[in-house]
């Protein structure tokens, strides 16, 4: 696993889009995994000022979407397929047609989460999947104790996760309870995993994940699994890390060339 320490989350989401850029110079068709919440969105900002500047060429980028919530009504604007498709597929000025996801108002959830699982290796299988990480530890919505070989499937929110996702909706009330999430062995598929983590507030589970056992009560430490994991972190959320000077002095001595 490489630790990446980034001063700011601006100069994350630049160095993780530039990262994703170069993908999509090599394979313009690539699919791009990409995740929710605050911390990603300094990546989709700007990996969309690359295409805007013409850096990159994301035309043919394929987006999929790694979770998702249960029981909002079609077109919520909190639901996740709403918000990838207005933080990421618009304005890298790409269509829905570019875009695939779970599908979290379907009568048969377990059957639309292993459609989901079929059609994201109908696809060729996920090039970059970014994550974020929950305060417990979670990455997509796999909760503490999500078994480390689990593909897509139902899952019930912590009462943490909800009450950090409360910011969202009008009330905690309004949260759902159950959302449909990649599995971690569904996540771990990916060709690169990379997770960006900004803020004090995810030191402690930024901590556990690096340097921690793996263990299903931090899902995130799945990565340490992982032949290709690239973990973003700011300084605050880097804070725990007692390996922190090794991973700056590491990344400070890495070839330009090299990218993530
Ligand atoms: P956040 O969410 O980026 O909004 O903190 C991260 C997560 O829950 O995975």
């Amino acid at each position: 696993m490489e630790v990446v320490i980034v001063p700011d989350a601006k100069e994350g989401g630049e160095l993780i889009a530039e990262a994703m850029a170069a993908l999509l110079r090599r394979k313009p068709d690539a699919l791009l995994g990409v995740a929710t919440g605050s911390t990603p969105l300094p990546i989709y900002e700007a990996l969309a000022n690359k295409v805007a500047a013409g850096a990159v060429d994301a035309s043919r980028a394929r987006i999929c979407q790694l979770d998702e919530y249960v029981g909002l009504p079609a077109g919520h604007p909190e639901s996740y397929r709403s918000v990838v498709l207005r933080e990421v597929v618009a304005p890298l000025g790409l269509g829905a047609d570019s875009f695939m996801g779970p599908d979290g108002a379907a009568e048969d959830l377990q059957a639309a989460c292993d459609a989901y699982d079929r059609a994201l290796a109908e696809a060729g299988g996920v090039d970059l999947q970014l994550l974020g990480i929950g305060t417990d530890g979670h990455i997509g919505f796999n909760e503490p104790c999500s078994s480390l070989a689990s593909r897509t499937r139902i899952k019930t929110l912590t009462q943490r996760t909800r009450e950090d996702n409360a910011r969202f909706f009008d009330s905690l009330d309004e949260v759902p309870h159950h959302v449909i999430t990649q599995g971690i062995g569904t996540i771990l598929e990916a060709r690169h995993l990379v997770l960006l983590a900004t803020g004090e507030g995810k030191a402690d589970a930024v901590a556990q994940t690096v340097e921690g056992p793996v263990s299903a009560l931090v899902p995130a430490s799945a990565l340490q699994l992982h032949p290709h994991a690239t973990v973003v972190v700011d300084e605050a959320a880097a804070s725990e890390l007692k390996l922190a000077d090794y991973f700056r002095a590491t990344y400070a001595a890495k070839p330009e060339w090299q990218g993530l």
